[in-house]
C-alpha cells in the first residue's frame, strides 16, 4: 500500500491532535495511502522526544527545519503559533511537500495570499484545520441547505464563544501578540467565519466592531508586572453574503462559562437549521408548514446516516467528539495528498476567511461596511 511520510511541527494542543487524528484515520477509514509518522519537532527536546515515543515517530528534533529537510516526509503539519505558519509552510512548499496548516492560515491576508500562491505554483496540496466543518451534522446541515429543505437562505447567525481568557490574570501569550495571534477575531472569529462561508457562501461585506475588555495582563504567570493588551477580546460583525443573505457573527474568548460555544442558526424561507458545538451531536431543524400548535424544532442526533459518522460507530446517538472531527479532517487530508480530490478548505479558501477577518478589523477602525474582496485585491489577489 502507498505510504505518506508525515512530519509534525509543534507538540501542543494541535500537534497532538494532528498526530492522533492521523493514527485514528488510518485505522477507521479505507485510506488510499497509509500515513507514516516520520519526524516530530518541538523547540523543547523533552516534549519532542515524549511525543515521538507516544505516537511512534521515527525521529524527533528541536529545529523545525528538520521536518522540511527530511526526504522521508511528504506532508508537513504546521501546528505552531500563527506567525510561524508562513515561514514553515513556505519552506515545506519549496521542498515540494504538501502542507496541513492550522487556522488561521496567517496573521494577515497578504501573508496568506503569498502562501496560497507558493502552493499553487509548486502544485502541492494544502489543507487548513477548520475542523468544525468536519462535524457530520455540519455536513448534513449543508446538505439540507443545498437540497433546498429550508428554502432560499435569508439569514446566518453565528457565535464562537469560549472563556479561556476570561480571567484577567491569565498571563500574556502569543495569542495576545498583535503580530502573532491577532486577538479573538483571528483565533475564534476565523472559525465562525469559515462556518458562515461553508453554509451560506462567500462573504461580500462586513461591518465590524472589536473590543478589548481586559486591558492588561501579567507578563508571565504570577508576575506582578502587567503588560498592556492591544488585541480584541470580543469581535462582532454584521455580514452580507454574495447570495444576498445577511447575517452576523460574534467571537469572544472572555465569555465566562462558555467552553466551546461555536453555534449557528441558518434561516431560510421554509425553515431553520441550528447547531451548538457544546452539543455537537444534536442538530435542530425547523420546517414551516406544520399544523398550528404543532410547529417546533425537531432534534436530530448524529448517526451513521450522516457523513463519516459510521466509521466511528454503527449506532446513532452514541456521539463523536472533537478529536473525531480532526480524524475526519485527517482522512480528507490523506486522500488529497494521495492524489484524490483537493482538500477543502485549502490555502485559497483560508485566505478568503483571512480577508474577512481583516475586513472586520478595518471596519472596526475606519468604520462602515468593508469588502473582503478589497482586502484581497490590495494584498495582490485574487488568487
Ligand atoms: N483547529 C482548532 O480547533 C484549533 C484549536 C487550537 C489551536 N489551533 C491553532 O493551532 C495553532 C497552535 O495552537 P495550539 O493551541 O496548539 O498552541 P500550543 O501552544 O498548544 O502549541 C504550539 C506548539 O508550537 C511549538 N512551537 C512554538 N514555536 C516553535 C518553533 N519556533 N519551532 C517549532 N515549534 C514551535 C510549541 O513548542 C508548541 O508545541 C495555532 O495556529 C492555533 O490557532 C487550532
Amino acid at each position: 500500500m502507498k505510504e505518506i511520510g508525515v512530519g509534525i511541527i509543534g507538540t501542543g494542543f494541535m500537534g497532538t491532535a494532528h498526530a492522533l487524528a492521523l493514527v485514528t484515520a488510518a485505522r477507521l477509514f479505507d485510506l488510499p495511502a497509509r500515513p507514516r509518522l516520520e519526524t516530530v519537532v518541538d523547540p523543547d527536546p523533552v516534549r519532542a522526544e515524549a511525543m515521538a515515543r507516544r505516537f511512534g515517530f521515527a525521529r524527533h528534533a528541536a529545529d523545525w527545519r528538520a521536518v522540511v529537510e527530511d526526504p522521508a516526509v511528504d506532508l508537513v503539519s504546521v501546528t505552531t503559533p500563527n506567525h510561524l505558519h508562513r515561514p514553515m509552510a513556505l519552506a515545506a512548499i519549496e521542498a515540494g511537500k504538501a502542507v496541513w496548516c492550522e487556522k488561521p492560515l496567517a496573521p494577515t491576508t497578504r501573508e496568506a495570499l503569498e502562501m496560497t500562491r507558493a502552493a499553487e505554483d509548486a502544485g502541492v496540496p494544502t489543507a487548513v484545520g477548520f475542523n468544525y466543518l468536519r462535524n457530520p451534522l455540519v455536513r448534513f446541515a449543508r446538505e439540507l441547505i443545498e437540497a433546498g429543505e429550508i428554502g432560499e437562505i435569508w439569514t446566518f447567525r453565528g457565535i464562537h464563544a469560549e472563556d479561556y481568557m476570561a480571567d484577567p490574570d491569565t498571563p500574556w501569550s502569543w495569542r495576545l501578540d498583535p503580530g502573532a495571534g491577532g486577538g479573538v477575531v483571528a483565533d475564534l472569529g476565523s472559525h465562525i467565519l469559515a462556518m458562515a462561508r461553508f453554509l451560506v457562501g462567500e462573504i461580500a461585506a462586513v461591518n465590524g466592531d472589536l473590543a478589548t475588555v481586559v486591558t492588561d495582563r501579567p507578563e508571565t504567570p504570577a508576575s506582578p508586572v502587567r503588560r498592556p493588551i492591544e488585541v480584541d477580546d470580543v469581535a462582532r460583525a454584521l455580514l452580507r453574503f454574495s447570495s444576498g443573505a445577511t447575517g452576523s457573527i460574534e467571537a469572544s474568548w472572555v465569555a465566562a462559562g462558555r467552553k466551546m460555544r461555536l453555534a449557528f442558526e441558518v434561516t431560510g424561507a421554509k425553515g431553520t437549521v441550528m447547531l451548538d458545538m457544546e452539543r455537537l451531536n444534536e442538530l435542530r431543524l425547523f420546517r414551516r408548514g406544520a399544523a398550528a400548535g404543532r410547529e417546533g424544532f425537531v432534534e436530530i442526533l448524529a448517526g451513521p446516516e450522516h457523513p463519516d459518522y459510521a466509521a466511528f460507530c454503527p449506532a446513532a446517538g452514541h456521539q463523536i467528539g472533537f478529536n473525531d472531527m480532526k480524524a475526519i479532517e485527517a482522512r480528507y487530508v490523506i486522500e488529497a495528498v494521495a492524489g484524490g480530490r483537493p482538500f477543502s478548505p485549502g490555502f485559497a479558501e483560508a485566505t478568503a476567511v483571512q480577508a474577512a477577518v481583516d475586513a472586520i478589523r478595518r471596519s472596526a477602525t475606519a468604520g462602515g461596511w468593508q469588502r473582503p474582496a478589497d482586502i484581497l485585491y490590495e494584498a495582490g489577489g485574487p488568487t
